[in-house]
């Protein structure tokens, strides 16, 4: 997996773009691409938008113009060669540098689970949407990401449950609670971590923000996958990796 998107931004593009990136291409956009069908788009953000290849998704759905914004500076200025005609900015999602009801339309994949504290991006969020405009967003599922691993006859496991006894209080794993699961080294010098909620959590800090939550999908993997990596999707296709909101100002 490659975690560092600025040294290894380029690297990270050809692998989105050549479909390599399993969880990208066959678990995380077409669940995104579900979400969208209905929508019809004119301005979009594209919240923590990478080398900007999500715009090739975004075009599919007739959008007219897209705005990018994402941290790492050696990322935006991939975006910017690659899709010049799109607009792209160096920027933290928890400060944007865009004027109130400015977007029709703000896309976010697998972003905001960088933030510890969520509230405040979607607060931003909410600043920079038209009324009646859409904000459509993944992180990681629980299940997936806040599972233990442990090592059970010299194999290893991703465990979410408890011992089922009255003596021995051993859970494996946390579904409920906020947490830092892991740290990637980010950028040069930022070091992000990575923060796992549960669907509630995310519904509770969305309506105190304002928002009407019109969907909501957990990921599976697709059939397509089961020819290449039959491992993957088959775990993949039963255990959700990722989820997403689709929620109106
Ligand atoms: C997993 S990548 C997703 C990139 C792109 N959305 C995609 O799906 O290909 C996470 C992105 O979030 C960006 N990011 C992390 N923290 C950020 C922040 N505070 N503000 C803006 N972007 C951030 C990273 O630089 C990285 O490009």
């Amino acid at each position: 997996m490659i975690t560092d998107y600025d040294s290894k931004a380029k690297e990270r593009q050809e692998e989105i773009l050549s479909k390599f990136n399993r969880a990208h291409t066959y678990v995380e956009k077409p669940m995104m691409k579900s979400m969208m069908r209905d929508l019809k788009v004119k301005k979009v953000l594209l919240l923590g938008c990478g080398t900007g290849d999500e715009s090739l998704l975004l075009k599919e759905f007739n959008v007219s113009e897209i705005v990018g914004i994402d941290i790492s500076k050696e990322s935006i200025n991939i975006a910017r060669n690659t899709y010049p005609d799109c607009e792209f900015y160096v920027g933290d999602m928890h400060e944007l540098p865009f004027k109130d009801n400015s977007f029709d339309f703000v896309y976010s994949s697998l972003v905001i689970h960088y933030s510890n504290n969520p509230e405040n991006v979607f607060k931003e969020v909410y600043r920079v949407l038209k009324n009646d405009g859409y904000f459509l967003f993944s992180v990681g599922h629980p299940l997936r990401w806040t599972s233990e691993k442990v090592i059970i006859n010299n194999e290893e496991f991703k465990l979410l449950g408890y011992q089922n006894s009255k003596e021995v209080n051993k859970i494996y794993g946390n579904y409920n609670t906020f947490t830092k699961v892991e740290e990637y080294l980010a950028c040069e010098d930022i070091t992000f971590n990575l923060f796992i909620a549960s669907p509630s959590t995310h519904f509770k800090l969305l309506k105190r923000c304002g928002f009407q939550i019109e969907d909501f999908s957990e990921s599976y993997a697709i059939n397509e996958l089961r020819e290449l990596d039959y491992n993957y999707w088959y775990r993949y296709h039963e255990f959700p990796q990722f989820m997403a909101f689709l929620a109106r100002k």
